[in-house]
């Protein structure tokens, strides 16, 4: 098992890519300690993976607050943190001139300020421990530029960066940190952007055309690349932009 004795933490837990992620954390052998404001997904979460490798916090990732209760529980039960994913995102779909302040400022604060502050803390008991991985979701998006979806756009392009700067600031207190970048996966989120189209079905032809392999990714598909980027598999890897997209960037 790549994760045996580890502690994780992950955000955007209940669903998609961090649902995902969180049942192959604890087939790998992890503990995990679930974030997400999707209360009963959380429940049921815990319920599949059970209490003893599943511990849930339902909350917003913008509250400072519970990051650092969560964090300071955590490491009171379970000693430490190995691992952070950032899987807590939201996509409201627009151009810039139809982006009100308030959708730029929300998109602007779950995606890229949610990162920051669980970042931020997770370091704490990293930095004192020497060792620690974390991994970020950005997307292709944040390289290669996208239509209507602004605000989505610019957020991601901020995860990358934080993902730098973290990692050559604490390279030294052996803590990684990478990025990957999904391409369209399987998920609710996807769900709701192509319904957002007046023709969701020609949106999302238009979509998997666009990917090299001609098709969506699944969301276990995303989690394999995280759990390598938190293992010990990337022991030299930090730093990174990791595609994970069918092609996409390459097509
Ligand atoms: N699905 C895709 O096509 C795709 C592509 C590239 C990147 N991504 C990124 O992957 C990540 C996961 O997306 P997904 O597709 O699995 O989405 P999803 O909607 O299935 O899951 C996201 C989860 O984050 C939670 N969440 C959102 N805002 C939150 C907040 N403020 N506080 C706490 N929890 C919050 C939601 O409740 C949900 O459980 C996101 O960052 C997304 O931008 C997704």
């Amino acid at each position: 098992m790549k994760l045996a004795g580890q502690v994780a933490v992950l955000t955007g837990a209940a669903s998609g890519i961090g649902r995902a992620t969180a049942e192959l954390a604890v087939r790998e052998g992890a503990r995990i300690v679930a974030v997400d404001r999707d209360a009963a997904a959380l429940a049921a979460l815990t319920h599949a993976l059970g209490e003893g490798h599943c511990r849930s916090v339902a909350g917003d990732v913008l509250d400072e607050e519970l990051a650092r209760r969560t964090v300071d529980d955590t490491v009171a039960a379970w000693g430490r943190v190995d691992i952070l994913v950032t899987a807590a995102g939201i996509s409201l779909g627009k151009p810039a001139l139809e982006t009100t302040l308030a959708h730029w400022n929300e998109v602007m604060a779950v995606n890229a300020t949610g990162t920051f502050l669980w970042i931020r803390e997770c370091l704490r008991p990293m930095t004192a421990q020497k060792h620690g991985a974390i991994v970020t979701i950005a997307s292709q998006l944040a390289r290669a530029g996208g239509r209507n979806n602004a605000s989505y756009v610019t957020s991601k392009g901020a995860v990358v960066a934080l993902t730098k700067a973290v990692a050559l600031d604490y390279v030294d207190q052996g803590v990684r940190c990478n990025t990957v970048l999904p391409g369209a996966t399987e998920t609710p989120l996807l769900r709701r952007s192509l319904n957002r189209a007046p023709d969701a079905n020609a949106a999302a032809a238009r979509s998997q055309a666009r990917h090299a392999m001609g098709r969506f990714g699944k969301p276990e598909e995303i989690a394999a690349a995280i759990i390598y980027l938190a293992s010990s598999d990337a022991s030299f890897v930090t730093g990174i932009e990791l595609p994970v997209d069918g092609g996409w960037l390459a097509a």
